[in-house]
C-alpha cells in the first residue's frame, strides 16, 4: 500500500514537474511595479489552448554539450501575429519576462542536484540577431560590456529561477506557505525583470534571448549533465516610454496583485547572480551521486584560477577592498524567508591578487510579501559574517575583512550581499 503510494506519488510528480519552461508573456513594468500596457509574446507563439498544443511546442531544451541555435526553429525574428504581437517599449523601459514554475520551485527535491536559486535566468539582448546565434556563442559568451564573442549583443541581467513569489497549487510546503503569504489562491507565475538599454533604438525590433540554465550537479559542484531551456522573442520598438508612476508600491503585491507587479528589488540591479559564477550546489538539494575521481566543478574564470593557485588563502583587506560598488547594485538582494537556514559558500576574487571564500550560515530573514533589499531587514536577527561579497555589474568584489560596522548578509541565488 505504502509502495503503490509512493509510486502514484512519484508519477504525479515527474508528469508535474517534466512540463518545464518557456517565456509566456512580456509585460511593460511602471515605476510604481504595476504591469501596464498590453502583454507580449514569444516569437512564433502559440497558446496552450490550440489545438493539440503540448509542452514541446513551447519548450526549447538544450543537453549534452549544449550545441545548437539559439532559437526553437519557429522562433524565427519577427514571427508573430496581430493576435499574439511583440511587446511594444522604448528604451529604458522595464520588462518582465514571466514563465511557470512547473514544479521546479515548490517540488525542487524531486529531481536531486538541481542547482541554486533554481538554476539561474540569464538575459541577452541584441539589436544585430542571427539565425546562427547558437546558445554556445551567446550564453557566457556576450557580456554587459558588449563586448564578447562576436560582439553582437550583451547580457542585460541575471535573476534566479524562483523570483522569491511563484508557485504552482499543489501540497508542498513551499506552495501553501506561499498561497498564505501572498493571500492567492491560483498559480503565481515567476518572472525574470530587466531594463532594456538606453542605446536600444526607438524604431524596429529589440531581440531578447531568455536562457535558463537548470544542470545536474554532482555534489562537488561539477556538472553531472546539461539542461538548459530558452525562449527567443522581439520587442517592437517606439519612443514612447511607460511614463513616470511614481516610486515602487509594494502593498500591491498581494491577492490577484502578485500577478500584475513587478519585483521591486529587481528594478534597481540587473546582476542579482554573479553572471561570472557557474551554477552551484543547493544545499537544500545536494546530489547523493559524487562525482567521479577528477570531475571537478569548472574554475570561475581563467584568473580567478590563476589567483588562487598563486596565493592560497592570504587574503588581506587591503587587496581584497579595491573594487567600487555601484549604488544601484548595494541595497538589491533578494531577501526570501524560504531561504533561511541554509548554508552559502561564495568565493569572490580580485583577479591576480587574491581568492576569497565567505560562508554564510543559517541566515535568517524576515518574512514579507515582497523581496526586501537587505538595508530594511537589518532589524532581523541574523549572523555577522567575516566579509562580505559584493557583486556589481559582473565584477565581484570583496569588502574588507573585519568591517568596522555590523552587517546582515542575505542570500539569494549565488551572491551574498550586505
Ligand atoms: C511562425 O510560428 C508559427 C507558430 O509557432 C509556426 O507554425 C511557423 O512555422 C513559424 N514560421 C516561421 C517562418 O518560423
Ligand atoms: C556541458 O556543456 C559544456 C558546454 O558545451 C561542455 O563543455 C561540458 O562538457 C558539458 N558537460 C557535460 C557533463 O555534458
Ligand atoms: C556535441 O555533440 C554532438 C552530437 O553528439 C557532436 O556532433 C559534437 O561534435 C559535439 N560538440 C562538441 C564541441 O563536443
Ligand atoms: C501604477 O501606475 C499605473 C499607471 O499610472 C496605474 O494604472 C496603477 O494603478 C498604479 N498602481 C498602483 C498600485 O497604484
Amino acid at each position: 500500500m505504502r509502495a503503490s503510494l509512493a509510486v502514484i506519488t512519484l508519477l504525479v510528480f515527474s508528469t508535474t514537474i517534466h512540463a518545464h519552461t518557456w517565456v509566456e508573456e512580456l509585460n511593460l513594468i511602471a515605476s510604481n511595479g504595476t504591469f501596464v500596457g498590453n502583454p507580449g509574446y514569444t516569437r512564433g507563439w502559440i497558446p496552450r489552448t490550440a489545438p493539440g498544443w503540448s509542452d514541446f511546442v513551447a519548450e526549447n531544451k538544450l543537453l549534452g554539450n549544449l550545441t545548437g541555435p539559439m532559437c526553437k526553429a519557429q522562433q524565427t525574428l519577427g514571427n508573430y501575429t496581430a493576435q499574439y504581437p511583440a511587446l511594444s517599449a522604448a528604451p529604458n523601459d522595464q520588462v518582465a519576462l514571466r514563465y511557470l514554475e512547473n514544479g521546479h520551485v515548490t517540488l525542487f527535491t524531486v529531481q536531486q542536484g538541481k542547482p541554486l536559486g533554481r538554476g539561474t535566468v540569464f538575459i541577452y539582448g541584441t539589436t544585430k540577431p542571427s539565425p546562427d546565434d547558437t546558445y554556445l556563442n551567446v550564453h557566457r559568451v556576450w557580456n554587459a560590456a558588449g563586448t564578447g564573442g562576436n560582439g553582437n549583443g550583451k547580457l542585460l541581467a541575471t535573476r534566479p529561477f524562483d523570483d522569491g513569489r511563484c508557485y504552482q497549487i499543489n501540497d508542498a510546503p513551499l506552495s501553501t506557505q506561499r498561497q498564505a503569504q501572498f493571500n492567492y489562491k491560483s498559480e503565481v507565475w515567476c518572472q525574470a525583470d530587466f531594463q532594456i538599454p538606453a542605446d536600444a533604438p526607438t524604431i524596429g525590433l529589440y531581440t531578447v534571448y531568455w536562457v535558463w540554465e537548470w544542470p545536474f550537479l554532482y555534489s562537488n559542484g561539477a556538472i553531472q549533465s546539461n539542461e538548459s531551456y530558452t525562449s527567443c522573442m522581439d520587442i517592437s520598438m517606439t519612443p514612447n516610454a511607460v511614463p513616470n508612476a511614481g516610486s515602487f508600491d509594494s502593498t500591491q503585491v498581494t491577492g490577484s496583485g502578485v500577478m500584475s507587479a513587478g519585483i521591486q528589488a529587481y528594478s534597481t540591479t540587473e546582476f542579482s547572480v554573479n553572471p561570472t559564477a557557474y551554477p552551484q550546489v543547493a544545499p537544500d538539494n545536494p546530489n547523493p551521486i559524487p562525482a567521479p575521481p577528477g570531475v571537478e566543478p569548472p574554475s570561475q574564470d581563467p584568473a580567478a584560477a590563476a589567483a588562487a593557485a598563486a596565493a592560497p588563502s592570504t587574503a588581506t583587506s587591503a587587496a581584497a577592498s579595491p573594487l567600487a560598488v555601484s549604488p544601484a547594485a548595494a541595497p538589491s538582494s533578494v531577501s526570501n524567508a524560504n531561504e533561511g537556514a541554509k548554508m552559502v559558500t561564495v568565493t569572490v576574487t580580485e583577479p591576480a591578487v587574491t581568492t576569497v571564500t565567505v560562508t554564510a550560515a543559517s541566515i535568517a530573514t524576515s518574512a514579507t510579501q515582497n523581496q526586501t533589499p537587505v538595508a530594511s531587514s537589518a532589524s532581523s536577527p541574523a549572523p555577522s559574517p567575516s566579509s562580505a561579497a559584493i557583486v556589481a555589474a559582473d565584477k565581484p568584489a570583496v569588502t574588507p575583512f573585519l568591517a568596522p560596522s555590523k552587517r546582515s548578509v542575505s542570500v539569494r541565488g549565488r551572491a551574498v550581499f550586505v
